[in-house]
């Protein structure tokens, strides 16, 4: 009997034997087929829209899954060529995001179970070498400036085109990515490879806060989709390249938490260096998550109560357009030998000019911010991610034609 089983057994016999001896019979028969009842059916609709004015995968809800996946592109790809794979990847992407086998899949079986499956394309600067359309790039797609805390590994860095793909099942997402790759074989090859988590869907109400592996809730002072806020911060109006208009930006910053200093640290400094409480992610000014951080008040002693020096009080600006949409992922791999784990945050943000919103903020935070100390950025890449398409459209027709 499985173990599930048997306790639930021994605890409910206990209360049903001060009854009678009919009812131990008739409660065991019931508890054992406990464990094989069905899970619950999902609550969240399985199937993300994959045509629009702007592409999936930004605005949506963060799936548990996530991975991204830059390509280099081969020398001899040209435009007529990038029209080719962007084209066979739309049409996949299509498919799969509904539940329907991709045109070429030769697993069709593992493509019924969407899950909200999202891919999402961008563009890195080889591709506007590639297509000869240069004169379209947006003026901030390029490596970011050096910051002194950045400890960048190439392996982690760059690359022409990138894949994101996101869906609440791990099986879904590997299959997705398998078909677009097989796809993208004779037009690039894989540069990096990052795969990213969050808790498993049903473990918590939809919309929670995501937390890092530092335990900290990630991801409270955010925009939200859907908003006029979210807009004007994230979607590109077209005002520098008509072609990305309904399109952004994304960084991604592959960085490695340092968890055995971490854990070495106490939870009053723990809050401190961030600004928030670990239990709720609450300002150390406030009651809950979402209260407004009060910067201006003292303790006791007569500091301010949220260091100058946490996180929160160094990301944050006075300029209202200095901010982000950040979606990041845990990722948590084999750790080098004689080490606990390997882990970090792939931390990821949209915003529709990288320069503008992206650069000051981590700029101060490179600076001066007490996370410093235990977060180290080994990853950078940057990427424009051109807007969504209209059925019997391709992503990136906008910049390169029929
Ligand atoms: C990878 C290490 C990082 C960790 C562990 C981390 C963690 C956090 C946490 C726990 C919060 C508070 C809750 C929230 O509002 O989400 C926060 C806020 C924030 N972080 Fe980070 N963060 C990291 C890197 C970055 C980077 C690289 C940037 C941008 C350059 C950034 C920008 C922000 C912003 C803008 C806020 C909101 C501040 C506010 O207005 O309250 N973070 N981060």
């Amino acid at each position: 009997m499985a173990e599930l089983s048997r306790r639930r057994l021994l605890s409910a016999g206990a209360v049903v034997l001060g009854g009678t001896g009919l009812a131990w019979g008739a409660r065991e028969v019931t508890l054992d087929q406990g464990p094989q009842a069905a899970p619950p059916a999902p609550t969240e609709p399985e199937v993300e829209p994959f045509y629009g004015a702007h592409q999936a995968g930004i605005a949506t809800a963060p799936q548990a899954h996530s991975t991204f996946v830059a390509l280099d592109l081969r020398p001899e790809v040209d435009r007529a060529a990038l029209i080719r794979l962007l084209k066979v990847w739309t049409e996949d992407a299509a498919r799969l995001t509904e539940g329907r086998a991709a045109l070429a899949d030769t697993e069709p079986d593992l493509a019924t179970e969407p899950t909200r499956l999202t891919v999402t394309v961008g563009f890195g600067p080889g591709v506007f070498r590639a297509g000869n359309v240069e004169h379209l790039r947006p003026a901030w797609l390029r490596p970011l400036p050096p910051f002194a805390v950045d400890r960048l590994e190439d392996r982690w860095s760059g690359g022409d085109l990138l894949l994101q793909v996101g869906a609440e099942d791990p099986v879904t997402v590997a299959h997705a990515l398998r078909v677009l790759l097989k796809g993208a074989a004779g037009f690039g090859t894989v540069r990096w490879t990052q795969r990213g988590f969050r808790r498993a869907r049903g473990t918590q109400a939809p919309g929670t806060t995501m937390r890092n592996l530092f335990g900290q809730v990630d991801g409270t002072a955010n925009p939200s989709p859907g908003t006029a806020d979210f807009s004007d911060l994230v979607w590109d109006t077209g005002a520098g390249q008509a072609w990305m208009a309904g399109g952004t930006s994304v960084v991604i910053r592959r960085t490695h938490l340092d968890l055995d200093e971490w854990d070495k640290v106490d939870r009053p400094g723990r809050e401190q260096s961030v600004g928030r409480r670990l239990s709720d992610g609450a300002p150390l000014t406030g009651d809950s998550e979402h209260d407004e951080p009060d910067f201006a008040a003292v303790g006791a002693s007569g500091f301010p109560v949220i260091p100058e020096f946490s996180h929160i009080a160094r990301a944050r600006s006075a300029d209202p357009r200095q901010r982000i949409h950040r979606r990041g992922y845990n990722y948590d791999e084999a750790p080098a030998s004689g080490e606990i784990s390997d882990s970090g945050l792939i931390f990821v943000c949209y915003q529709a000019d990288v320069d503008a919103q992206f650069v000051p903020i981590q700029q101060r935070l490179s600076e001066l911010d007490m996370l410093n100390q235990w977060t180290t950025p080994i990853g950078s890449a940057v990427f424009a991610i051109p807007p969504g398409c209209a059925k019997g459209g391709y992503i990136g027709q906008q910049l390169l034609g029929s």
